[in-house]
This record gives structure tokens, C-alpha cells and sequence, in this order.
């Protein structure tokens, strides 16, 4: 099969992820944290390396800004429901996922939370900004975007955007689901206060993983308390992070899984996967852009305004059909809305949706070249059922 789906998550995942999730599993399978003996050391030490790992990885300014997360959804929610107040308003983009989206509308029905979607100009990021400064209002207690559109590829200028949100104090939390591993972030300068991401995509680790690092994570109200194997004597959630954050067990192979998929990351660099994965969207933009009755909906994809996701349609054909067709031909993609319709809105392609093409590190330069191949057999053929 050729592999494109990487945007949903990263296939295959490089060797010494599974050996780090089997070694942790076989050698030191104890609950991390909560005893005293040599097994449960050992998986705390692997857990606390990988808070290291990540810490370094995206300049956090220690490894208690880090807390370990199901997925980057669960981090999203995880800021949004621990800091915005009952009647406050959010500002967020027309670009956003679901995982935006819903829990914001879950506020507003439940809390009396206001949100307005700034619009995103493809390529204009002075006409973003300024759409992101006239949707702020008195009471906008936060940003909250994702850093590339999961459809689109579309890049937002998180950097000035977090920058409008310091001239008025607000904070940003930044949905990083798509770049990290991929793009650069820098919580040091970027002026980011939370940063949201999964594990599984850019960063190569399994599925069931996700971060959320935060600047000051114990200024969150939680939304889930329990065990931390600290201050066991209170009934209340500590305040030290990440204890703060983080209860209950944790994903141990999962996370050993993680920390050898940031080393996987840092051995290649994010900045040479991004632009071997950028050649082949290109290559694969001017492919499409040379068959009849292909749609495509933004301008070129330059490494200045895109991350590595690229979507479009057939004439005359639904999304869905386009994926069914490309799956019998040993092509994986994901077609429809992935879970984003507020991007789709914004594209007029909420109806239909789109076939999203998304390499990772390890998609050669043939594959795209099939994938052309397909979708032009696809497009003289159309009247296949
Ligand atoms: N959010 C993931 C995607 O875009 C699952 O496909």
C-alpha cells in the first residue's frame, strides 16, 4: 500500500519506536511514580526522559511544563475548559479542527462563552493578523488556532499572532497537531503559552499519545483530578506541575514509544523532513494542476505559508467516491471533512469535502509519482462505478 494518510497519523512509524514500547513493557512494565522499588524507578525515569525529550525538543523552559496527554485533543480541551471563564469571549480561526471547535461550542452552550473565527488569508499574513486584532473584544480571555490547517495546509503566523496577543493581554494556545516534528516552535520565542499536539503524527510516536505544554500549567483549573503518587495525604489535586495536570496512570509504552520518536525526529531534523515532504506536495500540486478535472483550492504551496497537507476534488465526483476508488488501488488517503468543517466552510467544500494527500519522512518521491498516475486512469475513466 502507498501510504498517505500521514495527517491522520504517521505509517509506518520508524523500528525503535515498537522496540522502546516492547523494552518498556518487558523490562520495567511497573506503575511509574507510585512505589518505591527498582521497576517503578525505572519506568518513572523513562517517563521523566521523556518529559526531558520533549522539553528540549520544543524549548520548554523545564521538563514540568510538559503533561502527558491521551491525544492533542484531550490537551485542547484540557486549556480551553481549565482557563476560560463562564461569559468570556475566544478568538480562533475559520480554519480550525474539531478539536477547537466542538468543546468551544460546548462552552457557549454551557458557560455563555462567546467566539468569533478570525479569517485566514492564504499568503497574507498582515491581512491574518489584522483579522485576528479586529475579532478581539474587552473581554477575550484568549487565542486559540491551530498552526496549519489539517485540510489545507494552510500555515497561520502564530508568532505575530501570539505577539497581537501579548499587546493585549491575552494568551494563545496553539493546536500543533499538524506541525510539530515538522515546523519549528519555539516556546522560548515565539511567545506560545500553551502548545497542544499529538504524539502520532510529526512526532512518529503510537497513537493514544498527545502533549500539552504549558508556560504556567498550574494557573489551569483542572478538569480532571485524582491520583498523582504525590501529597497522597490531601484530598485536594496538587498544585505542583505536572502532578497538577496529570492523574491517574500513565501511558507508559506509549510515552517510551514518544521519546524515541523525538529522538526518530531529531536524528533526521524536523526542518529536513519538512522540506522533503514540502518537494512532494509541490511535485504533487503541479501533477494535479496538469489533469483535467482536478480542483485545487489554494495558491501554489510555498515553504513560507504551507505546511506539508494537500486536498482536492475531482469534477463530478464526490470526495468519498475518489478515496474508495484510490484505497482499491492500494492508495490510502483520507477523503470527506476530517473532522474540520470549519476549514471545509471556509473552502466552500463542506458539501462534498476533499481528498487530503498528506507524506510523511518516509514517502518516496514513486509514490507520489503512482498517486499521479492514479488519479489521472481515475479522472479518463470517470465513469467507473
Ligand atoms: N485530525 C486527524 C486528521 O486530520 C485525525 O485526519
Amino acid at each position: 500500500m502507498i501510504y498517505l494518510d500521514n495527517a491522520a497519523t504517521t505509517f509506518p512509524k520508524p523500528p525503535q519506536v515498537a522496540m522502546a514500547m516492547s523494552r518498556a513493557m518487558a523490562r520495567f512494565g511497573a506503575n511509574p511514580g507510585r512505589s518505591g522499588h527498582a521497576m517503578s524507578m525505572a519506568a518513572a525515569e523513562e517517563i521523566f526522559q521523556c518529559r526531558e525529550a520533549a522539553a528540549s525538543f520544543f524549548h520548554a523552559d523545564g521538563p514540568e511544563c510538559v503533561v502527558f496527554t491521551l491525544n492533542c485533543t484531550q490537551a485542547v480541551n484540557m486549556v480551553l475548559k481549565g482557563y476560560v471563564k463562564p461569559g468570556d469571549h475566544v478568538v480562533t480561526s475559520c480554519l480550525e479542527h474539531n478539536a477547537v471547535t466542538r468543546p468551544l461550542q460546548a462552552m457557549a452552550d454551557k458557560m455563555r462563552v462567546t467566539f468569533t473565527e478570525a479569517a485566514v488569508v492564504p499568503g497574507d499574513n498582515d491581512a491574518t493578523v489584522n483579522a485576528f486584532r479586529q475579532a478581539l473584544r474587552p473581554n477575550t480571555a484568549l487565542i486559540v488556532c491551530t498552526h496549519a490547517s489539517n485540510v489545507w495546509g494552510i500555515r497561520l503566523p502564530v508568532e505575530r499572532i501570539a505577539a497581537l496577543g501579548r499587546e493585549y493581554g491575552v494568551p494563545i494556545l496553539v493546536d500543533a497537531a499538524q506541525t510539530a516534528g515538522v515546523l519549528p516552535i519555539d516556546l522560548q520565542d515565539s511567545g506560545i503559552d500553551f502548545l497542544c499536539t499529538a504524539g502520532h503524527k510529526g512526532l512518529y510516536g503510537p497513537m493514544g499519545t498527545g502533549l500539552l505544554i504549558a508556560k504556567k500549567g498550574e494557573d489551569l483549573q483542572t478538569i480532571i483530578e485524582g491520583g498523582t503518587g504525590t501529597e497522597s495525604a490531601s484530598y485536594r489535586q496538587p498544585k505542583t506541575m505536572p502532578e497538577h495536570l496529570e492523574s491517574g496512570t500513565p501511558n507508559l509504552a506509549g510515552i517510551a514509544g514518544l521519546r524515541a520518536g523525538i529522538g526518530f525526529v531529531q536524528s533526521k531534523t524536523a526542518q529536513k523532513i519538512f522540506l522533503h515532504e514540502m518537494k512532494l506536495i509541490q511535485t504533487l500540486y503541479s501533477g494535479l494542476k496538469a489533469v483535467n478535472g482536478v480542483t485545487l483550492y489554494t495558491q501554489p504551496p510555498d515553504t513560507a505559508h504551507f505546511a506539508p497537507v494537500l486536498s482536492f476534488n475531482l469534477a463530478g465526483r464526490e470526495s468519498e467516491w475518489v478515496g474508495q476508488k484510490l484505497n482499491g488501488m492500494g492508495i490510502a488517503v483520507r477523503a470527506g471533512l476530517h473532522c474540520a468543517p470549519a476549514a471545509h466552510k471556509t473552502m466552500d467544500t463542506l458539501k462534498g469535502g476533499a481528498v487530503r494527500v498528506s507524506p510523511s519522512a518516509f514517502t518516496k518521491e514513486y509514490e507520489i509519482g503512482k498517486f499521479l498516475q492514479s488519479i489521472s486512469y481515475l479522472t479518463k475513466n470517470i465513469e467507473i462505478q
